[in-house]
């Protein structure tokens, strides 16, 4: 999920890292009925090495135990955050384990929430970061899953994950179909890397969403406003002169004093319009920021009836726009551009070495079809920046190769089987995600109206009617899996 951490990195010629996944916490869900338990396993599962540490997983056996023992095991594969913040925002599980009888696990992913391999220091050096990976935490998936199968009658285990967890649904229906009947992988952008997906899509995406709320309630040109806003700032940034308005105009907690200080601004203010378009819910949301319903939308209004010809009117819009994300409360004094942005997410630091390791995901914007103008994948800069960060150099071929998904592009995943690949219209990672396929076995589709794994949640009577058709096709799938239901 996916903080846009270092997003200003991408300003300076390097890239963004924006991580796929976002937490927020449900207004309308509350997960209960879980018991947390530790699980050890294997720091390496490459070696005989038998050092070990305890990841955290949670069950709820209520559903299980009320249809007799019988049922599945509804396992969601954790990704880069707390667990908790899953259990939190993926109600959809509940909803249906609750028909199903389904036994219900949320495992953390390990390196992040309290399940780290060598405690507080597990992000101090190479030799202890470099056991962070998806290869590692689908092993320890697979022997919590074998324990749990053993532990709960060997029933049949169905994943589920959203963003970077729903590619490691994918991944484990992949890797271990043995112990896995079925995956759903909602905003999986497992097409992401390189080669597979033109990396321009992302902002793109972005623009269109913004581009879309320019018919609503007057806020005309609402895109049109955001390239003028970009446009100056790339333009003033060489200009010493301008840095002190900026810094009021943008209510900055630190004075802007050198060119890398206005990337940072620029970045920070990019990363509130990609957040608001990833987490563009019908409903009002308490993300890692307190958000209304459809933000895109209401961050559009703070341009109406501003004249685009005067640059720094657009800049004053802006800052109440990049407000909705950072302000919507009305409490924040000053604006910490050097700050995460992901709020107190505390997997800042993970996602940033799994981007710069295996999961380096290629991501910029073309002026012609991004607001944010010209901002082209760098790869030697990025190298360089995981380099000096982290002693690694990005694998870029390792999704593609260890998981098998580019070996055909023109028929993905033809010798996959039982995947369900739900998008959102919405989302900007799309531009990475299987959105449609030609394999009968794998079914692929994009809700219109859905931002990041809206289907997910817990249903609302706001959601879009193409995100509730989803949900039915996810169900029948999996009843299908299960062998019910069928005539
Ligand atoms: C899990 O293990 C950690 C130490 O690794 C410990 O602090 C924690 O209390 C344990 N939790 C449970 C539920 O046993
Ligand atoms: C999950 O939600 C509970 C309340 O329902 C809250 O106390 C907790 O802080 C949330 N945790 C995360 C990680 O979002
Ligand atoms: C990335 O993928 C492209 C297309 O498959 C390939 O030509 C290129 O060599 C790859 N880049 C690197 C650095 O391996
Ligand atoms: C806001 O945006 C969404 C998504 O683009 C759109 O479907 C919806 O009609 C808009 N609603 C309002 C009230 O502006
Ligand atoms: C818009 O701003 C431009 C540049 O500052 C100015 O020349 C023009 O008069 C303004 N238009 C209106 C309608 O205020
Ligand atoms: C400083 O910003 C204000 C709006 O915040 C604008 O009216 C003014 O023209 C700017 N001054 C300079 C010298 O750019
Ligand atoms: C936050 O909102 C309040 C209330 O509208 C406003 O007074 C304040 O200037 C805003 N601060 C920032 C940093 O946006």
């Amino acid at each position: 999920m996916f903080w846009v951490t270092t997003l200003s990195l991408f300003l300076i010629g390097t890239l963004g890292r924006i991580i796929p996944h976002i937490e927020y916490s449900p207004l309308q869900y509350t997960p209960q009925g879980y018991t947390v338990a530790n699980f050890t396993t294997y720091v390496d599962h490459y070696t005989t090495m038998p050092n070990t540490f305890n990841m955290r997983y949670f069950t709820k056996t209520l559903y299980y135990l009320n249809g007799g023992s019988k049922g599945p095991i509804f396992f969601y594969t954790g990704n880069e955050a707390p667990v908790e913040s899953f259990m939190n925002n993926t109600g959809f599980i509940d909803y249906l384990a609750q028909s199903l009888n389904a036994l219900v696990v949320y495992a953390e992913h390990r390196y992040f929430g309290q399940s780290l391999p060598f405690g507080g220091k597990s992000f101090q050096s190479p030799s202890y970061t470099k056991y962070l990976s998806p290869h590692q935490a689908l092993a320890d998936y697979a022997y919590l899953i074998t324990y749990l199968k053993t532990k709960y009658n060997n029933a049949p285990v169905i994943v589920f994950g959203g963003s970077y967890g729903g590619m490691l649904s994918a991944w484990m229906r992949i890797k271990y179909p043995d112990l896995v009947l079925g995956a759903i992988a909602a905003s999986a952008p497992i097409m992401a890397f390189n080669g597979t997906a033109d990396p321009n899509g992302f902002n793109a995406i972005i623009t269109r969403d913004y581009s879309i709320a320019d018919t609503e309630k007057g806020a005309s040109e609402c895109t049109a406003y955001v390239a003028t806003a970009f446009d100056y700032l790339y333009q003033v940034q060489g200009d010493l002169t301008t840095y002190y308005n900026l810094s009021m105009t943008f209510q900055t907690c630190d004075a802007l004093i050198t060119k890398g200080d206005v990337d940072e601004l620029i970045g920070y203010i990019q990363s509130a319009f990609t957040y608001m378009a990833m987490t563009d819910y019908p409903y009002a949301t308490n993300f890692l920021n307190p958000m209304p319903g459809h933000p895109v939308n209401v961050s559009c209004q703070a341009y109406a009836d501003v004249n685009i010809s005067d640059t720094w009117e657009v800049l004053q819009a802006t800052f109440k726009a990049i407000g909705i994300y950072y302000n919507y409360t009305g409490t924040s004094t000053c604006n910490d551009i050097f700050g995460t942005q992901t709020g107190n997410l505390g997997s800042a630091n993970g996602w940033d070495y799994l981007s710069c390791s295996t999961l380096n995901i290629p991501i910029g914007g073309i002026k012609q079809t991004s607001m944010f103008g010209n901002q082209p994948w760098n790869q030697q800069a990025e190298n360089q920046y995981c380099q000096q960060t982290w002693g690694v150099t990005p694998q870029i071929n390792y999704a593609n190769i260890f998981y098998g998904t580019n070996v055909n592009p023109m028929i993905p995943l033809r010798d996959v089987s039982n995947i369900v690949f739900s998008n959102g219209g919405l989302d900007p990672w799309q531009f990475g995600s299987v959105t449609k396929s030609n394999n009968p076995n794998i079914i692929a589709f994009v809700m219109e109206g859905a931002a990041h794994h809206l289907d997910l949640r817990y249903p609302n009577p706001l959601d879009p009617p193409e995100v509730s058709a989803g949900r039915v096709t996810e169900q029948s799938a999996i009843e299908y899996w299960l062998g019910i239901n069928q005539n």
